[in-house]
């Protein structure tokens, strides 16, 4: 069996989007993207996918699931395969133990056992790199002149590669090992000799979620090109998905609820040392829609924090473009630029953590910024500018998934330009906001434990609120209540909750995973689709979830009552102890004033 943690990173690795889109072409229709069903004939769009839940539905024919079903369904092929076709897309090896059972098996095996190697080569490196750091002069006067002490060198694991042409060779028993290639560390050039990639360099091993290293960034020590050397992409390292710091700023990240976003290496490693533990850096290349939706996975707001110079400027508009589609309440992103010439690392050395946290907390609002550059470009004291503002907004607001902040900026945008809101999203051609659930969508009376559970599907933290006693309650309900087979469903979603790996609660299509070939997995499947056609609304999940637990806790003492009150028909109030005695008096009282008991 693969393990139920691999399934759930590859599902938080993939984007069902993406991956149906590159079937067949789907078209958004306000949260969701639709497109005619691919498991029926049909001539009218039914087919219904969720990025936020990543898991798709057809309102038709009833076929539903996550993405792995999805490859399942519609290439025919099994489980292993589509994990497997999966874990290929999102660069991700299976557990080689756990690989039995595919079809061509001693193929994977070796793609596996090189997967393994060329992770093992990397964290050997990585310590090679290290301890030659500590002994060197050069490395450690470089550090220290940038700052960066012991302590923080050796939570980002910086080390220095030597001024020698095969250092990795002292390291590794046979420095031809085609490994060693594979993994970015040695060159083979044309006339067949070997030399290693990084040389008399400031190392900066890069991790990825688990803590493994999959690259490095090599910096020069003095001048000279190129000034950052990467290792290349190779089947761990994939540039665009990856941020730089992620392991190390996890507890922060938690605890703050927050990603800073830097551009550098030594802007996240800085900030450390000055105790801004929650900052991480894209890897060279502009912010992409893959590192937002990681972040935005972890964290409920990201503040990108650039140079203020111009290419600052440009690299947090290409953020602000990649993230409009990522961003749903109550995510919010903001952005913060840092006086020219300053960057993160120089700022904080300067000004210290304070200045540099109030910087964070004033960052422009992404609604902000977003007209503050498009107005820059217009003359909109022309009605012509003023039109072509109000055009250049609309590709961006069309991209735009969250209902209140389109409506806010469409708004705002009437106040800059002088047309109505109504004008503003006819000319853009922008979706209605309030999208009316399809028609199909199915209506019916939930019972309490169908609501609790949609909302945990929703919102998995939630179960971590649930108080203790409800886990009794859910077993032992269905004893003396007429037994509702969701409280068992329920109680199974909190313990695939609770069982997650790492810091990240699960998606709603890892859960999904979790229920798969269980009895529970019907109920499962149908409570997600109903959870696309009719999504709770964000701002009414608290009161909901509130409301589920009072009405959870107000059966239990209903029932606690009924089996009191059988008793004292059974054998006189006297026949009760006298502890039963007060909570039967306490039940009584509490009874006259509410409407339920
Ligand atoms: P910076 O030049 O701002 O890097 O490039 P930095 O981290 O502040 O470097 P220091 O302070 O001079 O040591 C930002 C990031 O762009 C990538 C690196 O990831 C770097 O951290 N980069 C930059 C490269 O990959 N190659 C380069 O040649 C330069
Ligand atoms: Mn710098």
């Amino acid at each position: 069996m693969i393990p139920e943690s691999f399934i759930q990173e590859l599902l938080s690795r993939t984007d069902i989007v993406d991956l149906i889109d590159s079937y067949l072409p789907l078209k958004k229709a306000g949260a969701n993207y639709v497109a005619c069903c691919p498991f029926h004939s049909e001539k009218t769009p039914s087919f219904s996918v969720s990025p936020g839940k990543q898991f798709y539905h057809c309102f038709g024919c009833g076929a539903s699931g996550s993405a792995i079903g999805f490859l399942m369904e519609y290439s025919g092929i099994g489980f292993i395969d589509a994990v497997k076709d999966l874990a290929g897309r999102a660069g991700m090896r299976i557990p080689e133990d756990d690989a039995r059972g595919v079809r061509d098996e001693a193929q994977s095996r070796r793609d596996a056992q090189n997967l393994r190697d060329i992770t093992e080569a990397m964290a050997r490196a990585a310590k090679y790199y290290y301890g030659q750091m500590k002994r060197s002069e050069r490395a450690i006067a470089y550090l220290k002149a940038r700052g960066v002490e012991g302590e923080v060198a050796r939570k980002f694991g910086v080390g220095y590669a030597p001024d020698t042409w095969q250092n990795l060779d002292a390291e590794f028993e046979n420095y031809a090992d085609p490994v060693l290639q594979a993994a970015g560390l040695v060159i083979r050039n044309d006339q067949g000799q070997l030399y290693d990639r990084f040389r008399d360099r400031i190392i900066y091993p890069i991790f990825n979620q688990k803590g493994e290293v999959i690259a490095f960034g090599g910096r020069v020590i003095d001048a000279g090109e190129p000034k950052y050397l990467n290792s290349p992409e190779t089947p761990l390292f994939e540039k665009g998905r990856e941020v730089y710091g992620l392991p190390q700023a996890r507890a922060a990240l938690r605890e703050k609820n927050t990603a800073i976003v830097v551009e550098g290496y030594m802007d996240v490693i800085a900030l450390s040392q000055h105790g801004v533990e929650n900052a991480v850096a894209t890897l060279g290349t502009a912010t992409t829609e893959a590192h937002v939706r990681k972040l935005l996975r972890q964290v409920d707001r990201v503040v990108f924090c650039f140079d203020g110079d111009n290419a600052g400027r440009k690299a947090a508009w290409k953020a602000l473009e990649n993230v409009l589609e990522s961003l749903v309440e109550p995510k919010t992103v903001g952005f913060a630029f840092l006086p020219d010439p300053e960057d993160p690392d120089s700022f904080v050395r300067a000004r210290g953590k304070d200045a540099f946290e109030r910087l964070i907390a004033q960052a422009t609002p992404l609604s902000e910024f977003l007209l503050r550059e498009l107005s820059s470009r217009e003359d909109i004291s022309s009605a012509e500018g003023r039109a072509a503002l109000v055009s250049k907004a609309g590709p961006l607001l069309k991209r735009l998934r969250s209902p209140l902040l389109r409506l806010q900026i469409v708004r705002r945008l009437g106040d800059a330009s002088g047309f109505t809101a109504q004008e503003i999203e006819r000319h853009c051609g922008l979706p209605p906001i309030a999208q009316a659930s399809p028609a199909r969508a199915p209506r019916r009376n939930y019972s309490v434990w169908n609501r609790l559970f949609r909302l945990l599907l929703q919102k998995p933290e939630l179960a971590f609120r649930l108080p203790p006693e409800f886990f009794e309650d859910a077993s032992e309900v269905s004893e003396a209540l007429p037994a509702p087979p969701e409280s068992g469903a329920v109680k199974s979603l909190c313990e695939t909750i609770f069982a997650a790996k790492g810091d990240a609660v699960p998606s709603c299509a890892a859960l999904l995973e979790s229920a798969r070939g269980t009895a529970n997995e019907i109920f499962f499947s149908e409570a997600a689709a109903e959870l696309i056609a009719v999504p709770f609304v964000e701002d009414d999940i608290e009161t909901e979830f509130v409301g589920a637990l009072e009405r959870l806790s107000e059966a239990r003492r209903k029932r606690d009552f009924e089996a009191l009150q059988k008793k004292v028909a059974r054998t006189g109030i006297n026949g009760l102890s006298t502890e039963e005695k007060s909570e039967y008096l306490k039940l009584i009282t509490r009874g006259k004033g509410s409407k339920e008991s």
